[in-house]
């Protein structure tokens, strides 16, 4: 099935469950100070879920992009790494706001993967929450008993607040969950480990594919937790992983989300692609890491974050340098690329998101000036740390990242990144200490920096 057929089948399976398909929302956050990014198909519902907003629709469904680069949830330095972490993805979500509650979210999380989707029931495992005695809640026996229904009791695990209590951030909406991990080892490795063991020990073929919270709480700023007016549910899906399942693959990126992407950067590289995942895989890595990040990129300039020097845009940019230092030193490419795959994102996704199609010349053009831009002073700033002839345990000292930064423009995760690619590490209260005499030095610089929020 292909990817646009999956999301199709999600909307439409929720459609006929009296759900209303709304559009994805921004993936930049103009009005919470609490978030930059969307980081969950929930955000858009805070208010609902709070009880300061009445949803005009209370069952609902979409498939929101999001992207997970800051705060509580950041997966920038996975990417690439492995087959499944990503900074722009989508979430596949339905929700119902103070209507229908666990019997409902479960039964038809069921129904749509097994009976719809076709996925092997046997190769399913599900975790509830066991509870938590500091926030004082009970484990969640409501939803055990009523995944007894359609599994058997050895596949229904038990986890603490770490894995099956979602919070959107370090306040607001959160609740206990149950997720839904799929087993998908070859026949012969299931026999030699139950896959019961697996599950959350992140094991690149044992994974989460939903989220199903049930809103119950308000985490305030005091850290206690606050009963919610109503009940609610809000499921979350990985729509990349689900087209990895759906279509027999054991990497996101073998799916036909990615693989048309990877497919150009290997045709303009005149590099074959290889799927590997060692260590040593340097350029496999390096394509998956410029197509994950050009999709960020991409969705963050539609949707307002121009690549800037703060807040958002800051994200963006450093997103966008990342990609290009990982083509500039594994894929030998020393001119911008990223721009030359728009047409190949757009084409996959430009339907279902068509604010990509409306903004293709503006995102090609801003894409193309910025990979310039830093492609002019990478290469001066990589020798400067080439001179530096890095061995494991050494210290880049806070002057040093500084100027990297400040004359080069390395991000400084970025350089953190090399950093530890030869075994060293940055002096990060130094680079702090440099950048705010910077600021100091500069008042108007300063105030330039403070970002889209004060604090009054
Ligand atoms: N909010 C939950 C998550 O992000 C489910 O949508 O996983």
């Amino acid at each position: 099935m292909k990817s646009k057929k999956i999301r199709e089948k999600f909307l439409s399976f929720f459609e006929g469950k009296e759900h209303k398909v709304v559009r994805s929302a921004p993936m930049v956050i103009k009005n919470d100070p609490t978030l930059m990014f969307t980081n969950a198909g929930m955000n858009q519902f805070k208010d609902y879920f709070l009880g300061d907003k009445e949803a005009s629709d209370v069952r609902v469904t979409d498939s929101q992009k999001c992207l997970r680069v800051s705060g509580k949830h950041n997966d920038l330095e996975e990417v690439g790494l492995d087959s499944y972490h990503h900074t722009m993805f989508e979430m596949l979500g339905n929700w119902s706001f103070g209507d229908y509650f666990k019997e409902e979210a479960i039964g038809w999380a069921w129904e749509l993967l097994v009976t719809e989707y076709g996925i092997d029931a046997d190769r399913l495992y599900v975790s509830i929450f066991e509870g938590d005695d500091s926030d004082h809640l009970p484990i969640d026996e409501e939803a055990r008993n009523i995944w007894k229904k359609y599994l058997p009791e050895e596949r229904i695990l038990l986890f603490g607040k770490r894995d099956n209590f979602w919070e959107m951030g370090e306040t607001g909406p959160c609740g206990p969950c149950s997720e839904i991990h799929i087993d998908l080892r070859s026949e012969e490795e299931r026999q030699a480990t139950d896959g019961a063991t697996l599950v959350n020990r992140d094991h690149p073929l044992v994974i989460e594919l939903w989220n199903l919270v049930f809103m119950q709480y308000s985490r305030l700023e005091t850290g206690a937790l606050k009963p919610l007016p109503a009940q609610h549910v809000d499921t979350g899906m990985g729509f990349e992983r689900l087209c990895m399942v759906l279509q027999g693959k054991t990497s996101n990126y073998d799916s036909d989300v990615f693989m048309p992407l990877i497919q150009q950067l290997s045709h303009i590289s005149e590099i074959p692609y290889t799927g590997k995942y060692d260590s040593e895989a340097k350029k496999d890595m390096a394509f998956r890491v410029v197509v994950d990040h050009l999709r960020a990129v991409a969705f963050g300039i539609a949707d307002g974050a121009l690549p800037s020097n703060t807040g958002a845009g800051y994200v963006i940019r450093r997103i966008l340098r990342r990609a290009v230092r990982y083509y500039y030193s594994f894929l030998d490419i020393k001119e911008p690329v990223m721009f030359a795959l728009l047409t190949v994102l757009i084409d996959q996704m430009g339907d279902y998101f068509p604010e990509l199609r409306q903004q293709k010349d503006l995102i090609s053009k801003i894409i193309k000036t910025e990979e310039k831009s830093f492609l002019e002073t990478l290469a001066s700033g990589l020798k400067k740390l080439d001179e530096m002839n890095l061995q494991t345990g050494d210290l880049i000292d806070g002057d040093s990242a500084f100027e990297l930064y400040d004359t080069y423009g390395f991000p400084i995760d970025l350089t953190r990144l090399i950093a530890e690619e030869h075994g060293a590490k940055v002096d990060m209260e130094g680079f702090e200490i440099a950048l705010h005499q910077q600021r100091m030095r500069s008042k108007k610089d300063a105030s330039k920096k403070v970002g889209d929020w004060r604090v009054v």
